[in-house]
């Protein structure tokens, strides 16, 4: 018998980085890429099979840094089994490593429900982000939570620290084409970053954070109000903020220049920055010559994502 769970990627459409400091930020699922993973029963132990190659998990590797071992333990916590159990990790994913598209806690998710469901038990999506987000930890220092949210719930979300999860709605979906620099960045580094510089500048990051906050909340009433053409401008204006934060990179400012040559409505950098994506917000019908303008400005791939759907578990 065999059980299996999926997890969709994300990006981060306003407030990355200042979501760290309390400001609010709105995070979508990207439902074109995904985690896929598959339990079933072993011999003995827990085998991890990706693409990556395969290890043996043992009891004591339990309270050990290995991501997928913190899962289990969480998992295992959350459903209160009594055991370790003989089971085979399999995971396949679509989502690019360490681009700042969620896959990190994509794997997590799928795990987390395809063993609690191998086990005859469900968790609910709560219980699934609050797990994750301990398991972010490892990944990322200081996780706001969004990443683990937006994932879980596999639905668009506005999102302020330590505040109850707000589904953000969506009465007009809309297209962004999401461009890949190839260059791998670690959100850790650059949340280590910000947070030196915040603490050797506390008045001036303070101020790029609230202009980050105030976008995304103007964000949201455009989203709600049904007006998501309009977000263009504070794309540009949130990208203008990261970029003063330290956060961009040459190769993102040519995506996101090229982005605006080529008629998009909006641009940004998505997620730690450093590398990783951008996002383009275009007109229905621009999506295919968008992602060709951005291949050709030196992008590695492209994604077009309509925001809207959410995501079926
Ligand atoms: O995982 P990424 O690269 O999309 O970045 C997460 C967003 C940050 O605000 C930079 C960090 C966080 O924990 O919210």
């Amino acid at each position: 018998m065999s059980a299996t769970a999926s997890a969709p990627g994300k990006i981060i459409l306003f407030g990355e980085h200042a979501v760290v400091y309390g400001r609010p930020a709105i995070a979508v699922p990207v439902l074109q890429v995904a985690s896929r993973v598959t339990v079933e029963e072993a011999e003995s132990g827990v085998h991890v099979v990706s693409s990556r190659g395969s290890r043996t998990l043992l009891p004591g590797d339990l309270n050990g840094d290995d991501p997928i071992a913190a899962v289990l333990r969480h998992t295992l916590s959350a459903i209160q089994y009594p055991g370790f159990p003989n089971i085979t990790i399999t995971i396949d994913s679509t989502i690019p490593v360490a681009g700042g598209l969620g896959s990190g806690a994509a794997v997590s998710t799928a795990v987390a429900r395809a063993m609690a469901l191998h086990l005859g038990r469900t968790l609910d999506a709560a219980t699934v982000s609050a797990l994750v987000y301990e398991v972010e930890k490892i990944h990322h220092g200081t996780p706001s939570g969004i990443d683990n949210t937006v994932i879980a719930f596999g639905r668009p979300v506005y999102f302020m620290r330590g505040r109850p999860i707000e589904m953000l709605i969506v009465p007009r979906p809309f297209t962004l084409v999401v461009a890949d620099t190839g260059i791998a960045s670690l959100t850790k580094i650059a949340v280590g970053d910000v947070r030196r510089s915040w603490e050797a500048g506390r008045e001036r990051f303070e101020a790029l954070f609230d202009r980050c906050g105030d976008v995304a909340r103007r964000a949201r009433a455009l989203i709600e109000g049904g007006r998501p053409e309009m977000l263009g401008p504070l794309m540009n204006e949130n990208h203008a903020a990261l970029r003063e934060m330290g956060v961009s990179c040459a190769e993102l400012d040519t995506l996101v220049g090229a982005a605006i040559t080529g008629g998009a409505l909006g641009a940004k950098l998505s997620g730690g920055g450093r590398g990783g994506n951008m996002i383009a917000l275009v007109k229905s019908g621009t999506e295919a010559a968008m992602a060709e303008a951005l291949l050709r400005a030196g992008a590695k791939r492209t994604i077009v994502t309509e925001v809207g759907g959410s995501f079926q578990v």
